[in-house]
């Protein structure tokens, strides 16, 4: 089976959907951002305080290829910065993998993010910034191959099933 990787904005619900497809499909899932914090001991928001994102940038880089080449999780979510950098878009190409945005409006994940309190996301702290960041990555996310509109809290399901239809060529 194909790899699928999922991206999409801060607070654009990559976690939910890539557990949900994962339990659907009954396979192993990686959570990149969860991962960092396993191998590094420190979350991607404390790298960034400490040592900026330049630093946690090397690090994300080295998950994601230790995540493509030794794990064998199907479904992986990658954090919302992954994506947008060209050496990482080119390491998950040198994979088989189904590419998949979730395209959330701004608004829903502004609310998850302003939800989640100022310490966990430092790239997005404040409504301003975050909706600059946003604009400004669509252009990368665009690359993905498959774009899912996402505008609820409750569509994790639907979701899952549009990328499950794009595997089965349903
Ligand atoms: C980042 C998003 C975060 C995390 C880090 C950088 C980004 O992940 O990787 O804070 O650049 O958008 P989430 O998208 O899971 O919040």
């Amino acid at each position: 089976m194909k790899r699928i990787v999922i991206t999409g904005f801060m607070g654009s619900g990559k976690t939910s959907v890539a557990g949900a497809l994962a339990r659907r499909l009954k396979c192993a899932m990686l959570d990149l951002d969860f991962d960092i914090t396993k191998r590094e001991g420190r979350s991607p928001a404390n790298i960034i305080g400490d040592d900026g994102e330049s630093a946690f940038r090397r690090i994300e880089t080295s998950a994601l290829r230790a995540a493509l080449e030794e794990s064998d999780a199907k479904v992986i979510a990658l954090g919302g910065g992954t994506w947008t950098i060209q050496e990482n878009r080119e390491l998950i190409a040198r994979h088989e993998c189904l590419t998949v945005w979730l395209d959330t409006t701004f608004e829903l994940c502004w609310r998850r993010i302003a939800r989640s309190g100022d310490s966990i996301r430092p790239l997005a702290p404040d409504m301003g910034t975050a909706r600059a960041l946003y604009d400004r990555r669509r252009a990368s996310y665009q690359l993905a191959n498959l774009r899912l509109e996402i505008s609820g809290d409750d569509e994790t399901a639907q979701a899952v099933a549009q990328i499950e239809s794009e595997l089965t060529g349903a």
